[in-house]
């Protein structure tokens, strides 16, 4: 990707398309600010950061957790929001991406959050949009999903700061998941000490351990010592027809029990970006239990994309207004 697409020359965040290539100092001050705004039951959960503003979610792929956290989190900063439902919009007329972005810019938007099943989609959003108007990628194919990046380094952040010390692993469906990949970035800006992809062989893209990992097809052997586990959910809508292990084998070899979750470290940190499938990937009473931050990561979420959304279009951010007084 052009660095120039998502950073200006002042090294502002135009756009938050991928982890990949965000300087480390961008990512700890989206973190920094996040704390501003993590949710406090005694606080003011209102800043009027995006007054004015206006703001369109499109999410092209289901969603509960990234649709629902982008619209609180406008909502939040006092900015408008439109949730346009796109199955019954005009895309289903046949109507292409690139008009469905001119024809919603042409209502003076300030910043798209797209989802899309086709990765690219969000940075092909950015190259089109008009000068000022961002875009925020919710997730494209199986490219990138940096926000979820985000909000999972702000948990384990929060538990564990120091990340040099960190040994992490990324437990299950590598092969489809675009939260695996950001994470690994992510991790890897940190400078996390070391990084396990744990999966069965099929569900391992080619050519990982060139993202800086190691790859681990036993379970117990990869999650030996580990500080934190990030389960993946197996996607089972994207595996029609390939040679892959079904949900029944896989919970057998690959899911966290409570068994097994008794064998590791007793501060180790349980994560999954959800949606779960319960008894494939997590047993329930796991993804609840004492040592899960499942339900932490999606407050965190709220957090992460104001800090993102203030960076971008707040007062020290750009958008369209100042993208006009130019
Ligand atoms: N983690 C995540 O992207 O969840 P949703 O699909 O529910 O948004």
């Amino acid at each position: 990707m052009n660095p120039g697409l998502q950073i200006d020359a002042d090294g502002r965040l135009r756009h938050l398309l991928t982890i990949e290539g965000l300087p480390r100092a961008l990512l700890l001050e989206i973190l920094d600010r996040a704390e501003h705004y993590a949710f406090d039951r005694a606080g003011d959960k209102k800043h009027a950061v995006l007054h004015g503003r206006t703001v369109v979610n499109l999410f092209f792929e289901a969603s509960t957790r990234t649709r629902t956290t982008f619209e609180l989190a406008a909502k939040r900063l006092a900015a408008d929001v439109v949730n346009l439902q796109v199955s019954s919009s005009s895309t289903s007329k046949g109507e292409t991406l690139l008009d469905t972005l001119k024809t919603i810019e042409a209502m003076q938007v300030d910043m798209f959050v797209i989802r899309h099943e086709s990765s690219g989609a969000a940075h092909f959003f950015a190259r089109h949009a008009a000068p000022g108007v961002a875009i925020l990628n919710a997730g494209d194919g199986r490219h990138a999903h940096p926000t979820q990046a985000l909000l999972d380094m702000f948990t384990i952040r929060r538990h564990k700061p120091d990340f040099a010390s960190l040994r992490v692993a990324i437990v299950g469906d590598m092969l489809h998941s675009r939260v695996a990949r950001s994470d690994i970035h992510a991790l890897r800006i940190l400078g996390a000490r070391e990084i396990r992809v744990v999966a069965p062989r099929p569900l391992v893209p080619a050519g990982i351990e060139q993202m800086g990992v190691t790859v681990y097809n036993q379970l117990e052997a990869g999650l030996d010592g580990v500080d934190a586990v990030i389960l993946l959910r197996l996607q089972k809508e994207r595996m029609i027809g390939a040679f892959l292990p079904s949900p029944g084998e896989f919970h057998r070899d690959f899911g966290l029990s409570r068994e097994r979750l008794e064998r590791l470290k007793p501060d180790v940190l349980i994560m999954h970006p959800g949606p779960i499938n319960r008894g494939v990937e997590i047993e329930g009473d796991v993804a609840y239990g004492e040592r899960s931050v499942i339900l932490e990561q999606v407050a965190h979420g709220v957090a992460v994309r104001m800090a993102v959304m203030a960076m971008i279009l707040g007062e020290t951010g750009g958008g369209r207004r100042e993208a006009q007084a130019q």
